[in-house]
This record gives structure tokens, sequence and C-alpha cells, in this order.
């Protein structure tokens, strides 16, 4: 059995959508559940405390234990908010799921700079005020368990969604060396890029599409990568409507060039095929093991 029991969960973002399935769900496993929310549009406009309000009584109306925070991500006060909510209502913290997430989708061409900067700030500088308000305290707890909210939108591609895509694989990048750095701490780190209905998607994706992809499908695995059992660490895996699989970033066999005049501009095109062919492509751990392989 995986269980949460006396664990404690902040997650950014509860007040709807993925999160508050995700507190429901962790709640349901034991966790006490800090359900951070300010409210407010897609875009990020306006606050309104109730979405949080609402998650904090769905939670303990299924006798679990929360309380609601309203801090936005996007300033380390608020990060630092959300941390101290949970110490002093629950003396200790966990576990973090960085969930909070706002759009402000344009082409590139029409794309403001607030679209790019607002962006930028909840999703990729947001997980990071979060992860540090929070850090202190879980490298002195030699326990961690931090779950980022990534996008198939940041690992593919997306028209009109350069901000935000990068954002979402600027999430990876953070856990890739934070992995390194957290791994002496007991503290693993990894993400998910989920595929759910909610207020982001339905006006994006068909109803009948929609249909399947409950966020219900998507929580328990956060739960698993939040728990003690969690085996992995500074994966993502792509989540939703029943389907879970790890994405990589892989590098191919590729060939070696001649060190000597022979390395020009014509040998790469002569070798392109083998290059680009992604038949042999590993994942790598690290920056050292890179360069290891470059070297071989
Ligand atoms: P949602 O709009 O229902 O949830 C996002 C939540 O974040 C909202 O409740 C919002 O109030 C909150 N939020 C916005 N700005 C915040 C801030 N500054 N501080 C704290 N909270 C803030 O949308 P959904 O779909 O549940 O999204 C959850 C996460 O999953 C987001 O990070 C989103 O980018 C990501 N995601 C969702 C996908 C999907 O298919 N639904 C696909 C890929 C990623």
């Amino acid at each position: 059995m995986i269980s949460l029991k006396d664990r404690v969960a902040l997650i950014t973002g509860a007040g709807g959508g993925l999160g508050r399935s995700h507190a429901l769900y962790l709640a349901g496993l034991g966790a006490k559940i800090v359900v951070n929310d300010p409210g407010g549009g897609v875009a990020g406009s306006g606050e309104n405390r109730s979405p949080a309000d609402e998650t904090v009584a769905l939670v303990r109306q299924a006798g679990g234990e929360a309380i609601a925070d309203y801090s936005g991500v996007e300033t380390m006060e608020g990060a630092s908010r959300m941390t101290a909510a949970a110490l002093e209502a629950f003396g200790r913290l966990d576990i973090v799921v960085n969930n909070a997430g706002i759009l402000r989708d344009a082409s590139f061409k029409k794309q403001t700079d607030d679209d790019w900067r607002r962006v930028l700030d909840v999703h990729l500088t947001g997980s990071r005020n979060v992860v540090k308000a929070a850090w202190d305290h879980l490298c002195g707890r030699k326990y961690g368990r931090i779950v980022m909210t990534s996008s198939a939108s940041g690992l593919y591609g997306n028209f009109g969604q350069t901000n935000y895509g990068a954002a979402k694989l600027g999430a990876i990048g953070f856990l890739n060396s934070l992995k390194e750095e957290g791994e002496k701490y007991g503290i693993k780190i990894n993400a998910i890029a989920p595929m759910a209905r909610s207020r982001m998607t339905e006006s994006i994706l068909p109803a009948d599409v929609l249909e399947k992809l409950d966020p219900r499908f998507v929580s328990p695995v956060v739960a698993y990568l939040a728990s003690e059992d969690c085996a992995v660490n500074g994966q993502c895996w792509a989540v939703g409507g029943g389907s879970v699989s790890r994405v990589a970033i892989v590098e191919a066999e590729g060939c070696r060039l001649p060190a000597d005049e022979g390395f020009n501009a014509e040998a790469v095109a002569a070798n392109l095929e083998k290059i680009t062919d992604l038949g042999n492509a590993k994942p790598l751990a690290n920056l050292m093991d890179a360069s290891a392989k470059l070297l071989r």
C-alpha cells in the first residue's frame, strides 16, 4: 500500500482542476494538505479565496486535514508564507507539488513582454520560489518529495505557447540539476507532463477527448512520486486518460568525424543520417555522463 500518513503536502494552485484532484487524492492517502491558490482567471488576473476554501472543505468532508493559503507563487514572500503556513499548522513539510499555472497564449508576433514575463514568473520562477522556501527545511529533515508540472507544450511544442513552453521545459532543466543536489538529503524531484480536463483545456481540446481526461487519471501518479516508495529521481512522466509513460531527453549514438581538417561542414552533411539517427539513443544521467560519452 502506498501511504502518505503523517506527511504534509503543499500543493500550489490547488483551488481547482488538477491541483484540487491532487489535494483530494493525497489527502485520501493520509497526507495533510496546504491548499494554495490565490484564485483568479486562467490568465492570472484577479483574486478569489473561494477556490482554495472549497478544496479545503472537500478534503475535510472526505475526512482529511487541510488548510488554505491564498499567496501567489510568483514572489518569494508568497512562497515563504505557504511553507510557514505548513509548519505552523502541521509542524513539518514533506511534499511540494508545483502545480500552479496560468496561460497567456499568443503567437510570438503578438506576444507582449508582459505575456512572456507573467507566464515565466508563475510557472518557472514560482516553482523555484516554492522549492527555495521549503529547501532548508527538507534538507534539515533529510527527506523530501518534489513534483514539478511540465507540459507536452514545453516538451514538444505548441503554436502560440513560446512563453508557456519555455517555462514548462524550464521546469525540467531545473529538476535535472536539483536532483543532483537533493540526493544526499533524501530529496527526490520528478515531474509530470499531464493531460487532463480543466478550465485550461476545455476550450482547446474537443469534447470527446476531454471526456476521457478526468484529472483523477493524473493524481495517483503524483501521489506515487510524492511517496516514500517513489523509486525514481529526476524523471518526467507523461500522464493522462489512464496512460503513464516516461519522457526523456535522449542523445543519439552519433558518429565520430575525423579530428583534423576532415572535420568540416561537408563531413557534417555527409553524416547527417548517423548524427540524427535515434535508433540507439539513450538518456544521460547528468553533465558528467554526457561528457564521458563525448570523450569515449
Ligand atoms: P487550472 O487553471 O484549473 O489550475 C491552475 C491553478 O493555478 C488555478 O487554480 C489558479 O488559480 C492557480 N494559480 C494561478 N496563478 C497562481 C499563482 N501565481 N500562485 C498560485 N496559484 C496560482 O488548470 P489545470 O489544467 O488544472 O493546470 C494545473 C497545472 O497543470 C498547470 O501548471 C498547467 O500548466 C499544467 N498542465 C495542465 C494540462 C492539462 O491538460 N490540464 C496540460 C499540461 C500542463
